[in-house]
């Protein structure tokens, strides 16, 4: 295996009955990099990571973590990783602090190391406050950051994290995006699952597309969203200027004018800045009042619905609202 080569999947299958929720999956993961795994509900997102992480014996394929074979030598997998799972792990009935002391100590570190870690991960993670207190009486997010915190603490080069921001505040998954970004300075790398397109496109060098078990595309998020189509310039007008005229003036700088008369709204494919520019420019002569005008790049949603058919948060199948409304009664 090439030693830049931090995780390596390796044609991995996984199949529960009939049902093969992984059905060969193969990506390499440069050190040092992060790694988006991005995909919606059941595409195989966490059997992929369970079965890297050793928690799950492939059906068939294997996979290199840190430069061990997953399969030939689990413990040594082990020792160079660290997992954030998708359910929390901590000991309720112990403190953030302890928790941590714990993990520390079954990861066999030394005593004189484990303390200091421990309060920088508590500083870190925003948690000294309440350090001491049972992790029982901590809220969804506080609980979310110590599950992380504990997963880090013997600074493993590897990390695995399952859907990490699930259940944060806008402000929290801002945090925890900044600590992540500070261990991939460092040299950790990172493989993370997300359900959030914005998470892997903010994140993440390489992204892999899973969809039913497979891999429906990979590359860099730019590389994503090039595929999707180029960007649209966007420009939206007042409400006293006349649509007609700012449509026509529009068309004199580019093809294929989309008019929306009750957003006052006009879109159109564009190459780039200078067309944008042009625009602008173009309106800024006529005295046509602009309210706004952008260039919108196609966003990883998009991508995601012109390689699947359907978007990231549909459910795979569109039972959803016939239950929910059972529910109801
Ligand atoms: N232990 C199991 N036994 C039987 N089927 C399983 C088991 N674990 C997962 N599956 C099935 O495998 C498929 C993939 O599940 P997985 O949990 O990997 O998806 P996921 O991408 O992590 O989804 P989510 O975003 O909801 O976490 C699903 O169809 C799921 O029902
Ligand atoms: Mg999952």
């Amino acid at each position: 295996m090439d030693s830049n080569v931090a995780v390596e999947a390796v044609d991995l299958v996984k199949r529960f009955g009939d049902n093969a929720a992984v059905d060969g999956v193969s990506f390499a993961v440069p050190a040092g990099t992060v790694l988006g795994m991005l995909g919606p509900n059941g595409a195989g997102k966490t059997t992929t990571v369970r079965m890297l992480t050793t928690l799950s014996r492939p059906t068939s394929g294997t996979g290199m973590v840190a430069g061990y074979d997953i399969i030939r030598q689990p413990e040594m997998v082990r020792r160079s990783m660290g997992l954030t799972g998708q359910a929390a792990t901590v000991d309720e009935l112990l403190t953030a602090r302890e928790n941590l002391r714990m993990v520390g100590g079954l990861s066999g570190m030394p005593r004189a190391t484990i303390r200091p870690a421990a309060d920088d991960l508590l500083e870190r993670f925003l948690l000294t406050d309440a350090a001491d207190r049972i992790v029982k009486t901590y809220s969804g997010g506080m609980r979310r950051r110590l599950d992380l915190a504990v997963s880090l603490i013997a600074a493993p080069p590897v990390l695995f994290l399952d859907e990490p921001t699930t259940g944060l505040d806008p402000r929290s998954r801002n945090d925890l995006w900044d600590v992540l970004r500070g261990l991939v300075r460092e040299g950790t790398t990172l493989l993370l699952t997300t359900q959030y397109l914005e998470e892997a496109d903010q994140l993440a060098d390489d992204i892999v597309v899973i969809d039913k078990g497979h891999v429906i595309a990979h590359g860099t998020p730019t590389d994503l969203k090039s595929q999707a189509g180029r960007a649209s310039v966007v420009l939206t007008v007042t409400h006293s200027c006349d649509l007609r005229r700012a449509e026509e003036l529009m068309r004199r700088c580019v093809e294929e004018v989309h008019l929306e008369v009750g957003a006052r709204r006009l879109t159109a494919q564009a190459s780039g800045l200078a067309d944008m520019s042009r625009i602008g420019e173009v309106f800024a002569a006529s005295g046509i009042a602009v309210d706004d005008l952008g260039l919108q790049r196609p966003s990883l949603d998009d991508v995601f619905l012109h390689l699947t058919g359907h978007r990231a948060e549909d459910e795979p199948d569109s039972t959803s609202d016939v239950q929910l409304e059972g529910a109801l009664g």
